[in-house]
């Protein structure tokens, strides 16, 4: 199964708009980190199309590139840093070629990324694209140029942004900026800042636009979707200070009446925060895909309190419960860290049993990274060894491993509708898309059009892959 939150193969993506004039000055924008990342490139490539720049995925004739960086872990950015690395010899030969980074990275180490990496001209945080053109322009005048005010309101909620994938199928569409949890390992409320909810109106309108451009699939971001709330006006009066008028279970409902062609997903739930509610609007709607991304990070009560998550073992099982009364046959994946300060055998032994009991069809599985400044870095000491975490990780992966193979096992001969993604990366004779559970379906292309629904029937699978013959176009 595939959740595109840290698809490794798009790490680093460079991308090309189609429908721009091929014209003016370039930009090389390539994205790193989560979802959010890639949705907010879109509208850094919207804000300088306006500019009259186009996207290219030649770097060799960029005369801007701009990395849209990531601060999750730690390898994360010595990522960012060796990519840099590689324009080194390019700005010597064409000093006037602009780079910049932007994203989390550039939030996080501010001023201080100009005098660490020579050859970076630009910062801009994540709440400043809007600035980029006059960032640029004053690296034009001879300047290096930095933004990165937080903002508390701005959602770019009125920039329609450039899609940046050829398919046309699947889109992005955030709802929320910022987060406020602090997680105790987190670096996202320092990177992205206060959380806001963004206009139900301008979600409703750009998914509607989606849906009439071709789209059958929307994917709804924020670091947590669930304290979606909307109760200002579009004057920016709060309505009434502590009863919302839209959440995010209202949202989603909404969203789910734009047409029964169109497949509603969303990313990340968390699940101190997930309601009843959310999960009896996923039943009731047959395009909300019975699929959720609810991210555990430990199976121990002492160690979920020390990351300061808000809930124990026995809350989140219960939160699993609920969801497989109101969602029989709901997919479920997670996140899970290992490794994190103190963390006994015991506490590690008890994320193994977790599993067990949950089985995930799906998992991203991390070695906890220390990261500056943040609660865990002030309060405890990151004493676990790291060939340990590695132990611990490599047993959490394998059981993982032996859960989602189970999963897709368990589909072969059921009939699975699959939106039609285009052709697999094996071979151009195959097509490929997701169910509605989110598992990667492949299958001989024969009469499938890209855009399109096809009943697939599942003969065989790997951990990774259900592959299976089309019953039926739809
Ligand atoms: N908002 C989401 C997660 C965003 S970050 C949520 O709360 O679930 C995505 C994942 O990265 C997290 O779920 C966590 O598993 C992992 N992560 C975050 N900080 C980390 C760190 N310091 N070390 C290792 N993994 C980390
Ligand atoms: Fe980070 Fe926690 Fe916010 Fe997720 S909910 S982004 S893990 S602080
Ligand atoms: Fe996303 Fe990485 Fe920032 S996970 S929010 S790009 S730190």
């Amino acid at each position: 199964m595939e959740n595109k939150v840290f698809d490794e193969s798009r790490q680093g993506e460079a991308i090309e708009l189609s429908n721009i004039k091929d014209e003016g000055k370039k930009l090389y924008l390539e994205s790193y980190g989560c979802q959010m990342n890639f949705s907010d490139s879109e509208v850094v490539a919207s804000i300088m199309a306006n500019e009259g720049f186009s996207t290219t995925r030649n770097i060799e004739e960029a005369d801007v590139i701009l990395l849209n960086t990531c601060s999750i872990r730690e390898n994360a950015e010595i990522r960012v840093r060796n990519r840099l690395s590689d324009f080194r010899k390019k700005k010597d030969e064409h000093p006037e070629l602009v780079i910049g980074i932007l994203g989390c990275m550039a939030e996080r180490l501010k001023k201080s990324l100009l005098e660490e990496e020579k050859l970076v001209d630009l910062v801009a945080g994540p709440d400043a694209y809007r600035d980029l053109p006059n960032l640029i322009d004053e690296v034009g005048t001879g300047q290096k140029a930095v933004n990165v005010l937080l903002s508390r309101d701005e959602t770019y909620a009125d920039i329609s942004p450039v899609r940046l994938d050829q398919g046309g199928v699947s889109a992005f569409v955030t709802i929320t900026r910022g987060c406020d949890n602090m997680c105790s390992f987190c670096v996202v409320p320092f990177t992205r800042g206060r959380e806001r909810s963004r206009d139900p109106e301008t979600i409703l309108t750009e998914c509607k636009d989606l849906y009439e451009k071709g789209y059958r699939e929307v994917t709804l971001l924020g670091q947590n979707v669930d304290s979606y709330r909307w109760n200002i006006t579009s004057k920016g009066e709060i309505k009434d200070g502590t009863k919302p008028t839209t959440n995010f279970s209202q949202l989603m409902e909404k969203v789910a009446q734009v047409s029964p062609q169109l497949r509603v997903r969303f990313s990340t739930s968390h699940p101190k925060d997930m309601t009843d509610e959310v999960l009896e609007v996923i039943a009731k709607y047959q395009n909300i895909c019975p699929y959720i991304h609810l991210p555990v990070q430990s199976g121990n009560t002492n160690v979920l309190y020390r990351m300061n998550r808000g809930y124990s073992r026995e809350w989140y099982l219960g939160r699993i419960d609920a969801i497989k009364r109101i969602i029989p046959d709901c997919a479920i994946s997670t996140d899970i860290i290992t490794g994190f300060c103190g963390e006994t055998e015991e506490e590690h032994q008890d994320t193994l049993s977790l599993m067990e009991r949950v089985e995930f069809d799906f998992a991203y599985m991390f070695k906890y990274s220390e990261r500056p400044k943040t609660l865990a870095e002030r309060k405890f000491k990151d004493d676990v060894p790291d060939e340990l975490k590695g132990k611990r990780l490599n047993e959490i992966i394998d059981k993982q491993l032996g859960h989602s193979l189970k999963s897709h096992q368990r589909q072969i001969g059921t009939i699975q509708k699959v939106l039609v993604e285009g052709p697999s990366k094996r071979s151009e004779n195959f097509f490929c898309g997701r169910n509605d559970r989110n598992s990667m379906v492949v299958f001989p292309k024969e009469k499938a059009k890209k855009g399109s629904y096809v009943l697939v029937r599942i003969e065989e699978c790997t951990s990774a892959t259900l592959l299976g013959k089309v019953q039926e176009y739809l």
